[in-house]
């Protein structure tokens, strides 16, 4: 799905350089390159803070706990997610509920958001799933209108850019009150190892997330509140400085296979190709297709004889699977989410696919299905 040594050799010698000068320097734990890192993705992001941390799942545990938040107070977030998502929720002893998605986008409805609402509503978690934003602006006004959080799940679309309805643009993950990432090695910008980071322009927040990722430690072994360890540490840091200046440059190349994908499997008729909403760039960290009107399983079966890989994201809603079930959903109460996970399937999407390898996954396709 994806090929992590073909983009590494591309910029080993700089990538090489800096892993063996944090080694000489020693300087494991934030050390320069963190601070180096984190001053460059806050200038790429046009955002006042950006606090690394150690993993996507743990940037959402932070960024809920600088909220001061109490226990039984309801999130709104999408059942149609990587589980991190919902699993922080539980953990902090919130209550998540989960609403129904676009069917064309796979987002949040943010109709949906609205009909969810009650006074122990808190926050909104978002997911900008695949790699394109929720309709923001709507999100944005409805926490306005009822004074609620929101947290970006920014770990699959970081570098998209989100256009309001004035024209004006801004980096996903810099639109709520905090947006959060994660730098796993095949993530968008990935490390070469795990990875994580919060943005936010509040102040506040930022010192409350800075104290939270270094054991709530406001002045040495001094704890003014409870925290937890979660560091990016130094060799990841100078990894991702390097990689964040081709980013952009990576979101282009997957933006030509995707586009070689949908020009030629567009036109058939059993297949939707990705929809790009207008407001949102789409930096496709997945390329995910809906099979309407044939098996998905006997199509990835057919690839996997032919060595070429298909995913699954994700065969079973978090509202469905058995450690939520105690929150009491059943089959059916999210009738989009559901009918998307019986019927999407996702094709590699990489920086280095070739226009041969392109041509050899759309035509093995095409001998399916037509
Ligand atoms: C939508 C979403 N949220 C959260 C995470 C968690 O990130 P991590 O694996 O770095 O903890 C991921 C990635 O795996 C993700 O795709």
């Amino acid at each position: 799905m994806v090929d992590l040594s073909g983009q590494y050799q591309k910029i080993k010698p700089q990538i090489d350089a800096a892993i063996m000068e944090v080694i000489e320097s020693t300087a494991f734990i934030n050390g320069p390159a963190v601070q180096k890192f984190q001053k460059n993705l806050e200038n790429y992001l046009g955002v006042e803070h950006v606090i690394p941390c150690a993993n996507g799942t743990d940037a959402l545990q932070i960024a809920l706990m600088s909220l001061n938040l109490s226990p039984g107070d309801e999130v709104i977030t999408t059942s149609f997610t990587f589980v991190a998502t919902v699993e922080v929720i539980e953990l902090l002893k919130l209550k998540p509920v989960m609403v129904d998605v676009d069917p064309l986008t796979f987002n949040i409805n943010p109709d949906e958001i609205r009909k969810a609402i009650t006074p122990k509503t808190k926050v909104i978690i978002p997911v900008h799933l695949f790699g394109q934003c929720c309709d923001m602006e709507s999100i944005m006004s409805i926490s306005k209108e009822h004074n609620l959080w929101v947290i970006e799940d920014n770990c699959q679309a970081i570098g998209a850019d989100y256009k309001f309805s004035d024209g004006s643009v801004k980096k996903a993950g810099t639109i709520g009150h905090i947006g959060c990432t994660s730098f796993f090695p095949s993530k968008n910008l990935g490390a070469y190892g795990d990875g994580g980071a919060i943005f936010t322009n509040d102040e506040q927040l930022a010192e409350a997330q800075r104290y939270i990722v270094n054991h709530g430690m406001v002045v040495r072994y001094y704890h003014d509140m409870v925290g937890v360890n979660s560091r990016l540490d130094s060799i990841q840091a100078a990894i991702l400085d390097i990689k964040l200046s081709h980013l952009d440059e990576y979101a282009k190349a997957r933006n030509e296979a995707a586009n070689y994908y949908t020009e030629k499997l567009k036109p058939v008729a059993k297949i939707n190709t990705p929809l790009k909403a207008p407001f949102s760039t789409h930096v496709f960290h997945q390329y995910t297709l809906i099979a309407d009107g044939f098996s998905r399983d006997e199509l990835i079966k057919h690839l996997s004889e032919k060595n070429i890989p298909a995913m699954i994201y994700y065969p079973v809603p978090l509202h469905l699977q058995k450690a939520y079930a105690h929150h009491g959903y059943r089959e059916g109460d999210l009738p989009i989410t559901e009918a998307l996970s019986k019927t999407v399937f996702s094709l590699p999407m990489h920086t280095e696919l070739t226009s041969e390898q392109l041509e050899y996954i759309c035509n093995s396709i095409l001998e399916f299905t037509t």
